[in-house]
């Protein structure tokens, strides 16, 4: 119904800090609880690992996403932005 991809790492200025790369249920089962439970669980598998605090990304435009995550309390705070070269050098 759901899953959900994790990582916990040493961050020099946070002290520890962990990921929450992927989180994903199965349209037919949103708005369910099943997110909040899933994240549920993974702050328990943080909390046991001395983990205080959690980055997460997720697409610009991704409403669901905003809105579940900016419900939690996230809001966004990284800007990772794309562009071709070719379209740079002729900004030059
Ligand atoms: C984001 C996602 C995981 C949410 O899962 P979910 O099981 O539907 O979420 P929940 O039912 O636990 O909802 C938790 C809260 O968020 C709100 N919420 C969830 N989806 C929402 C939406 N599309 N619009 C508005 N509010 C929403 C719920 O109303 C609920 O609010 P409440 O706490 O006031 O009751 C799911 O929509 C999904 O898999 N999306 C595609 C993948 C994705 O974008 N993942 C996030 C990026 S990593």
């Amino acid at each position: 119904m759901g899953i959900s991809m994790l990582e916990h790492h040493d961050d020099p200025k946070i002290k520890i800090a962990g990921n929450i790369h992927y989180l994903w249920v199965e349209p037919e089962h949103r708005k369910n609880n099943i997110g909040k439970t899933i994240v549920a669980r993974i702050i328990q598998f943080f909390k046991e690992n001395g983990v205080n605090d959690l980055f997460l990304d997720y697409n610009f435009g991704n409403i669901e996403a905003e809105k579940f995550w900016g419900r939690l309390g996230y809001t966004p705070g990284i800007i990772v932005a794309r562009n071709s070269i070719k379209n740079i050098e002729k900004k030059l």
